[in-house]
């Protein structure tokens, strides 16, 4: 251990130790006593590390944590550390109304607060559910004090009848059975409810695994610590290795700021092609970078992450899930094989361990080919994202890899106009307006149209809803018309493999062009220029922008809690991370 700091210099003896002010130790001290911390573990020179508490009840992915916050405490002490938990918000990405995408902002305030306002030296952040993960991060990275993830693990892999059955996928796909009749209600809930079948978070490469390996990626948890299942022994084993580790990170004086780098970041875009990211990532990436104080954008993403290969095959994009990636090798079996094909921008990035990115996995290799592939034979060649602009956004992001051959077929093979396309918008403004028109004949709805949802961003959706992959018609899809091109300023889910133009910023709500846009236009998207535009004269657009400013604006659904004022108030827009702004500031 290089040891930087010593007892003197430890945040926590300005509250217990102060010299100056006997009075205020005393009154700082007293209460933590009573409960039957001792004067000599609050006095004596122990770190005092807190674990950001995000298991619940209400939280099952993360719950967990509650147990294995157990073997954090005794690695803690282990190493000479004293532990307080604390609790934090609760976020579950599946059971929070409107969207758990609300409440990140809401528990990254309050954690900031907790660990700005007491004596604590460290913290372990307790990671999992989708929104956990970047909620944490962003606090440690605005207070900046020592700070170590623990992922809480992925379930177990689900099984029905012999088929692995995977969290979110699995409901497209039970959907179908029911509609045929094979399954009845009852069927339809099993099947859905066999992929989960045990604690832990997703077990599929939804937002949740893509965060927790980033979290990984980005070297803020154990080399390693990402992938392991919620239930293996390996992962209380390492969470007692984390409670010790955050100690020795106090002494050494390792911060946030000194490992997520700008090189860290990059690295981290990589790893997300190469895992098969969600498209959440980038906001989420975007956001923790702002806090602090590092320069990222959906350009950057484009640039350093669309020309990599796709390694991991695990639902959606292919068939395996949370176990076999953990049999595989997990993030540094991915890692060890880019820096094998030098895909890797900064093996010599720092982690939470100390050692390097290259230290920590350059020599580790996939363990199962099926599972992890070898950059020699990835899965699919370009796997990031590409960022879109014109008259519609400033940015909006695709994932090119996941067009199928149909799609291709129909939409991007005109030699005189390869990788472009020509449509009539048909424009939703929310899921409601989507549910209620887009089965009606009179919208003449057919494979030449391009299917627009907006309405659906931080602002018009407080938090942002996962409704931009729109289904085409029923009855185009009796016709066998499977995908209709789609764009939003909404996100799509994690577990969702469609090729949706999304996050676009600004959103309708926020002064951007989709606000302006009217069912009947004609839309360019052009792939190869990354450009996407309303084919309407430009005095046309005016008139309409200046017609909706004396409107008001586009108009949105009342809040209906005072968060969701607030929350719509200061928020900022998707391609900038959705923090709130004014807190970038405090970096
Ligand atoms: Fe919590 Fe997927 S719903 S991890
Ligand atoms: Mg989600």
């Amino acid at each position: 251990m290089n040891k930087k700091i010593g007892i003197e210099q430890l945040r926590s003896r300005k509250w217990f130790m102060n010299p100056d002010n006997p009075e205020m130790t005393a009154l700082y001290l007293e209460r933590y006593l009573n409960y039957g911390l001792t004067r000599a573990e609050l006095q004596s020179g122990k770190p005092i590390i807190a674990i950001a508490q995000t298991g619940s009840d209400l939280s099952p992915c993360n719950r967990h944590h509650l147990e294995l916050t157990k073997r954090v405490r005794d690695g803690i002490i282990a190493a000479g550390g004293t532990c307080i938990e604390v609790p934090v918000h609760p976020i579950q990405e599946t059971g929070k109304r409107p969207t758990a995408m609300l409440d990140r902002n809401l528990a990254y305030l309050s954690l900031v607060e907790t660990l700005f306002g007491y004596p604590l030296d460290g913290v372990v952040l307790n990671i999992g559910c989708d929104k956990t993960t970047p909620a944490l991060l962003m606090a440690a990275a605005t207070v900046n004090i020592p700070a170590i993830a623990l992922s809480v693990g992925p379930m177990l892999n689900g099984w029905f009848k012999g088929e692995r059955t995977g969290s979110g996928t699995i409901v497209w796909k039970a959907r179908e059975m029911l509609a045929a009749g094979e399954i009845d209600n009852d069927g339809f809930m099993d099947l859905v409810a066999s992929s989960a079948p045990s604690v832990g978070y997703c077990n599929t490469m939804g937002t949740a695994t893509t965060m927790n390996s980033l979290a990984e990626a980005l070297g803020m948890q154990l080399p390693g610590a990402a992938a392991i299942p919620a239930p293996y022994r390996e992962r209380g084993q390492i969470s007692y290795e984390t409670g010790k580790r955050i100690v020795e990170m106090v002494w050494e004086d390792l911060r946030p700021s000194d490992i997520m780098t700008r090189e860290a970041f990059e690295n981290a875009i990589v790893i997300n092609s190469a895992i098969g990211g969600s498209t959440n990532a980038p906001i989420h990436l975007n956001g923790i970078a702002r806090h602090l104080g590092v320069p990222l954008n959906n350009d950057d993403w484009q640039k350093i992450g669309h020309d990599v290969p796709l390694l991991v095959n695990l639902q959606p994009a292919g068939e395996y899930l949370g176990e076999d990636y953990q049999h595989a090798g997990g993030v540094p079996a991915v890692v060890g094989e880019l820096i094998d094909a030098k895909l890797l921008p900064h093996p010599n990035a720092i982690t939470a361990n100390g050692k390097s990115m290259g230290d920590n996995c350059g020599e580790n290799r996939s363990e199962d080919i099926r599972v992890i592939k070898p950059v020699s034979d990835p899965l699919k060649a370009q796997a990031g994202f590409i960022n879109l602009t014109g008259n519609l956004f400033d940015s909006a992001l695709m994932k090119t890899s996941v067009i199928s051959p149909a799609f291709r077929q129909t939409y991007l093979s005109n030699p005189d106009d390869p990788n472009a396309f020509e449509g009539r918008a048909i424009v939703f403004d929310g899921p409601e307006d989507f549910h209620h028109r887009i089965d009606d004949p009179s919208e003449n709805i057919d494979e030449n149209c391009i299917l627009f949802m907006r309405g659906a961003g931080p602002k018009g959706y407080p938090g942002g809803a996962e409704v931009v992959n729109m289904r085409p018609p029923a009855y185009l899809l009796k016709k066998g018309v499977e995908a209709l091109p789609c764009v939003g300023d909404g996100r799509q889910s994690g577990t969702s493999g469609s090729p949706s133009i999304l996050n676009a910023s600004p959103e309708a709500a926020d002064g951007g062009g989709l606000a302006i846009l009217q069912t009947g236009d004609r839309v360019r998207i052009d792939l190869n220029k990354c450009t996407a535009d309303m084919l309407v004269p430009l005095d046309e657009l005016a008139e309409r922008a200046r017609k909706l400013l004396a409107e008001g604006g586009y108009a949105i659904p009342d809040s209906q809690t005072p968060w969701q004022s607030l929350f719509r108030e200061k928020v900022g827009r998707f391609d900038q991370g959705m923090t709130l702004e004014g807190a970038a500031d405090y970096t």
